[in-house]
């Protein structure tokens, strides 16, 4: 192995206790208890962990979380009218829908009913529409692509005039990933399903954002050497040796970039860890400005 190892846990522990901090001071300073509103629509057993993990990490943190759960049925305006109450209550400071909803509803249309105050997760149209324009600043960035950023500048890497190469253009990680690497004078292009030449193109970035949910696809011979790699890819394949007869892999073949690019993100144990971290600082941040701080 020659790349050096991004260590997403201790990264995320670090930004997790920074947090805490806050609020420790925040309470010490008789200011009310930062709280996050969850809402899982349906019974997505993925969403659900990710869900409990999320609340689990407002209580260590000292702060408050409220869980709401609807049943799949649920229609558009039983979500919208929760969303309403959600941005009216002043205990909540920053609210969570979990993607993805049911598919009867319209996503556009609740993540456009957050009160932008409130929209920790960066979704909201008008947080989105910031993040994508110049002298514009969103309130708040989507949680797993500002891990990825914080990751490389943890890291020491260089982004401004690199070549970067984002490999995926979903609205929760690609797409919002490429326009904050943008934001940091980075040089980035996007690749999906119909890029032409991928591997001729990945060979070009100096920095990869890999999140394009296909286990192992990006090979060593696919890396530039030197490259600073991060992989989003969360994919559980089959490994007759592993205890379970599975294991979780990400979209690179660490294996193989491992002894080719210049940091890579483990998985697990690379960006996973710091969506929550993330999500915990936005919330923090969500409960100063409802203090008008
Ligand atoms: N589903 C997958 N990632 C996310 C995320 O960061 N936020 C929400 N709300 N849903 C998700």
């Amino acid at each position: 192995m020659t790349a050096q190892l991004i260590d997403g846990k201790a990264i995320a522990l670090k930004v997790r206790q920074d947090a805490a901090a806050e609020v420790a001071a925040m309470l010490a300073a008789g200011k009310p208890k930062p709280g996050l509103a969850t809402v899982l629509v349906g019974e997505n057993p993925a969403s659900q962990v990710y869900v409990s993990s999320k609340q689990k990490a407002c209580a260590e943190l000292g702060m408050e979380s409220f869980g709401y759960k609807l049943p799949a049925s649920a229609t558009q305006e039983e979500v919208e009218g929760l969303v309403r109450n959600l941005n009216a209550d002043p205990k909540v400071n920053g609210i969570l829908v979990q993607l993805p909803l049911p598919s009867h509803l319209d996503e556009e249309k609740v993540l456009g009913a957050i009160s932008i105050e409130k929209d920790v997760d960066g979704f909201h149209p008008l947080n989105i529409g910031r993040l994508a324009q110049k002298g514009r600043d969103p309130l708040f960035v989507p949680c797993t692509p500002f891990g990825c950023i914080f990751l490389l500048e943890q890291m020491g890497v260089t982004l401004e005039g690199c070549n970067a190469v984002v490999l995926g253009r979903s609205n929760i990680v690609g797409m919002p990933a490429a326009l904050l690497l943008v934001r940091k004078n980075a040089t980035v292009t996007i690749c999906h399903s119909k890029t032409k030449d991928l591997p001729g193109v990945v060979r070009q970035a100096d920095v990869l954002i890999a999140a394009i949910g296909k286990a192992e696809m990006v090979r060593g011979d696919w890396v530039k050497p030197g490259a600073a790699v991060i992989d989003v890819g969360i994919n559980r394949i089959e490994d007759l040796n592993a205890p379970k007869g599975t294991r979780l892999v990400g979209d690179v073949c660490f294996d193989e970039v491992k002894d080719v690019a210049g940091c890579i993100t483990p998985v697990p144990g690379g960006v996973g860890p710091m969506t929550i971290a993330m999500l915990m600082r936005n919330t923090v941040r969500a409960a100063k400005i409802a203090l008008g701080e």
